[in-house]
């Protein structure tokens, strides 16, 4: 089965094409294509949704004819198209729904409208050419799925495909949006994530130390509002030169990742599960990974690890087409609406 997955939720234009083969537990990518207006929103400090929507009209097209090119097909040739109602950015959002609308109508195909975030889940069931990030290649359910991403941060239990269950998730900021707030007071570039880290590498996580906000409470909730007046507070009386930087950088790095490590951990324990899979922005970050990896050896944990490699944990279209290919629901054309706010 050939699928196109269109993602244009936020500042990227993502277009890709998938081959899902019915026996395979996992799908693999013949062309996986992103255009990002992120250069134009480092300028301003922070996405301004009109200018982002903007950019992904100007994109989606060449995107699309990229993959297809990449793929070396043409639109008849492909089985169904995947494409991103939510959440997101509605003008955004709209470009890539109307778009998929309009070929699924031209050439009578199938269309499949796929959440956001169960889409950064599925990037984990995309076959790998390097070695897959995992202590075991061989995904088994009942997982715990953790999205850490610019927008949110939740956890949800999967019992098998189509079955998902939300467990908590973030009351305030999401972690990636605390890291680049963050790193705009630090002076840093945006989006603040990569940048933290980077800086990080240099950084003496003892001299500061941030408080990881409900890190001991009984649910699955996380806050990270208060990091980002702990730090203000921090800089403003600090001098700061390099290091300082990289001193705040590993230690709001580390009060972020202690938090959604422990909950993660905890919630894979509780619900007993044998597998757990990352996905999000926040993913492409090597403490997050080596905390996970460290913690589950120490506490001689039987789960199973998936994180996507890099690439595949920013906005794409490849994996929205994997969470399609797995969760096939088309639906008629005409009723499919963007929605901002859509959740699981
Ligand atoms: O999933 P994503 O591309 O877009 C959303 O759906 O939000 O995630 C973007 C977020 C940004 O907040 C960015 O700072 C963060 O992912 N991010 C990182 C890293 N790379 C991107 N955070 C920490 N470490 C990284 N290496
Ligand atoms: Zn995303």
């Amino acid at each position: 089965m050939l699928i196109l997955g269109i993602e244009s939720s936020c500042d990227e234009t993502g277009a890709a094409i998938i081959l899902g083969k019915s026996k395979s537990q996992e799908v693999r990518i013949l062309s996986n294509i992103v255009a990002s207006s992120l250069p134009l929103h480092s300028k301003s400090g922070g996405i301004i949704p009109e200018n982002a929507a903007r950019e992904q009209i100007k994109f989606i097209i060449p995107v699309i004819n990229e993959a297809l090119k990449k793929a070396k097909l043409n639109l008849k040739e492909i089985d169904s198209i995947a494409v991103t109602h939510g959440p997101g950015l509605i003008g955004s959002l709209l470009i890539g729904v109307e778009t998929a609308k309009t070929i699924a109508y031209i050439y009578n195909k199938p269309i499949i409208p796929t959440n956001h975030l169960i889409g950064h889940i599925y990037a984990n069931f995309i076959e790998l050419d390097a070695k897959r990030y995992s202590l075991n290649s061989n995904i088994k359910f009942p997982a715990i799925g953790l999205i850490v991403s610019g927008g949110h941060t939740d956890l949800i239990l999967i019992k098998k495909h189509g079955s998902i269950t939300w467990l908590g998730g973030t009351r305030d900021d999401a972690a990636g949006e605390a890291l680049d707030k963050i790193g705009r007071l630090l002076g840093l570039s945006y989006p603040g994530g990569p940048y933290i880290e980077k800086a990080a590498q240099d950084g003496n996580p003892k001299r500061f130390k941030f408080p990881s906000p409900l890190i001991n409470s009984q649910d699955f909730d996380f806050s990270f509002s208060g990091l980002k007046t702990a730090a203000l507070r921090e800089i403003s009386k600090t001098k700061m030169d390099k290091q300082a930087v990289a001193d705040i950088s590993i230690s709001v790095q580390k009060a972020i990742i202690d938090v959604i490590v422990k909950k993660t951990l905890r919630a894979a324990r509780e619900h007993n599960v044998k597998s757990i899979l990352i996905g999000g922005g926040v993913a492409a970050n090597q403490m997050l990974r080596k905390e996970f990896e460290l913690k589950i050896e120490n506490l001689e944990l039987k789960i199973s690890l998936f994180i996507p490699e890099k690439r595949l944990c920013t906005d794409n279209g490849a994996m929205i087409a994997a969470a399609a290919y797995f969760n096939n629901k088309p639906q008629d054309w005409q009723k499919i609406e963007a929605n901002p706010s859509l959740y699981f």
